[in-house]
């Protein structure tokens, strides 16, 4: 089979993770992302992103020659097979999504067909409501290339579920891929696409692509608020959630993944899909009763950290406290949605003297300028501290033993991620606390 030509339009951890693999998969890789920054950090091989193996895939298409990169797809001097979708999708301060980028990139799509004299294939990534597909994307790219989509081009929605952190790993074994299809041709060829990777494939239409995105994360949402409210009364009732949810996980039915108790779910989707996917039930007058519940128990769990923090630290004005993880979760620089925000504004609130320390993401959370000190190591972060709170279980702060923990003036720990071995902290020298741990 020849090497197909894939144009893959904005190149942030779905984009990239996406064409770098069909790099990997020998195909020609074209980038295309209006950040100049972005472009020229993928073209010199460094990707601008933090995730694992990406560097390394980008570093294979590079060197032979699959990959290239440009900030405007009318750049692209050759016949394009696919075009990919992949930009942002956030969602405005009332929950309704902010098409903006979505519609950007399919008007420069459809103006870019226009000239295109072959058949191709425009396949959405970007997680969309509904209906979006078919009521938007496809009136601008037939305006825009004056052509018609299912005979000069044709049309996926073609939903992702890679986690940050496993992006590469995850589009290479995939649990499963959804083809949404515009027509029989457009589904036939994108399946064609993914010969190489062995997983199930399910073809179905646009909006029942659309759907098994939002209906799958918010599944996962309401399985990890389900997970803290029972973390919740186990802490009341003296019981540690971990050994429950060990025996709760061990029903096939339930399984052991996303029962892991914490501060609540951040990241650039989880919470933004949820919200959105409750305004669109709301606004065809049906009450999601189950999750607005989901949505609120994450908004409270944040502040369990505080509470707990109060139970060992009655006063923190002018106490210094330390937050370990400031990253969504581990293994990504990704700070969208962190817990770590509403964690350190209300330690803001209360006048303690907040430092940070994150192996990755202390770059970006810098952008937010908030009123903190950032540590170069642990090791600066629990020096003198009054307090520490763990917010993401990265795997140099899980190898904490109590002896790291000599440094701080008061040692009080607080584990929202439930990071460390609680049978490693029985001196009652440290008081340790725990999202989950029932005390007896
Ligand atoms: P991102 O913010 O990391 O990257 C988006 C990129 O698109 C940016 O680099 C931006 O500069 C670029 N861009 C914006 N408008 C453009 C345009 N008109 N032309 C070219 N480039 C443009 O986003 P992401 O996290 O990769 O998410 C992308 C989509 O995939 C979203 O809809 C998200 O909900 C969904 N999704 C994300 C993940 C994830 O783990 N991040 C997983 C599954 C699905
Ligand atoms: C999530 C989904 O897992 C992906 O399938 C989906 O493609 C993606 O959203 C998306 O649509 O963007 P991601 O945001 O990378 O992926 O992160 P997750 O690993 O799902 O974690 C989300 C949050 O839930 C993190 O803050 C994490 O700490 C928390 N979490 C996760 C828990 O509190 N407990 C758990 O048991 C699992």
């Amino acid at each position: 089979m020849n090497k197909l030509n894939i144009g893959i339009v904005g190149a942030g951890y779905v984009g990239l993770a996406t064409g770098a693999v069909l790099a990997k998969f020998q195909n020609d890789v074209i980038f295309i992302d209006i950040s100049l920054e972005r472009i020229k950090s993928i073209l010199s091989g460094r990707t601008p992103i933090y995730e694992l193996g990406l560097n390394e895939c980008l570093n294979y298409g590079l060197k032979k020659g699959y990959i290239s990169a440009f900030t405007d797809i009318q750049q692209v001097d050759r016949n394009l097979d696919f075009v990919f979708i992949c930009v942002q999708t956030p969602v405005t301060k009332d929950n309704t999504p902010d098409l903006r980028y979505i519609k950007n990139a399919a008007k420069s799509i459809g103006t870019f067909l226009k000239r295109q004299r072959k058949y191709a294939v425009v396949v959405v990534k970007s997680t969309i409501l509904p209906l979006t597909t078919e009521r938007t994307i496809l009136p601008i790219l037939e305006k825009y290339s004056d052509k018609k989509a299912g005979k000069a081009f044709g049309l996926c929605m073609n939903p992702e579920f890679l986690s940050e952190g496993s992006a590469v790993q995850d589009t290479l074994n995939p649990d499963r891929i959804i083809i949404g299809q515009y027509d029989n041709r457009s589904g036939s060829s994108l399946l064609n696409l993914y010969r190489n990777i062995k997983c199930p494939k399910l073809r179905v239409d646009l909006r029942t692509a659309e759907t098994i995105k939002y209906a799958s994360n918010v599944y996962l949402a309401t399985k990890i608020s389900y997970t803290n409210e029972i973390a919740n009364i186990c802490e009341k009732i003296g019981i540690d959630t971990i050994d429950v949810m060990k025996g709760v996980g061990l029903d096939k039915r339930i399984s052991p993944y996303y029962l892991e108790a914490g501060c609540g779910f951040g990241g650039s989707c989880l919470p933004k899909d949820l919200k959105s996917f409750i305004k669109l039930a709301k606004s065809h007058r049906y009450e999601p009763r189950l999750l607005e519940s989901v949505s609120t128990i994450n908004e409270s769990q944040p502040l369990r950290i505080i509470e707990l923090l109060n139970s060992a630290l009655k006063d923190m004005k002018g106490k210094k406290v330390c937050v370990l993880g400031v990253a969504f979760k581990p293994d990504t620089d990704d700070i969208r949605d962190s817990k770590a925000i509403p964690i350190i504004k209300a330690l803001i609130e209360r006048r303690a003297n907040v430092m940070v320390y994150d192996p990755k993401a202390m770059r970006n959370f810098k952008v937010l300028k908030l009123n903190i000190e950032f540590a170069k190591n642990i090791e600066e972060a629990l020096r003198n501290a009054d307090a520490c709170i763990i917010q993401t279980a990265w795997s140099e702060i899980k190898k904490l033993r109590p002896q790291n923990f000599k440094l701080m003036r008061n040692k009080i720990i607080i584990d929202g991620r439930r990071a460390l071995n609680k049978n490693d902290f029985t001196d009652a020298k440290i008081i340790y606390r725990a999202i989950g741990l029932g005390r007896r």
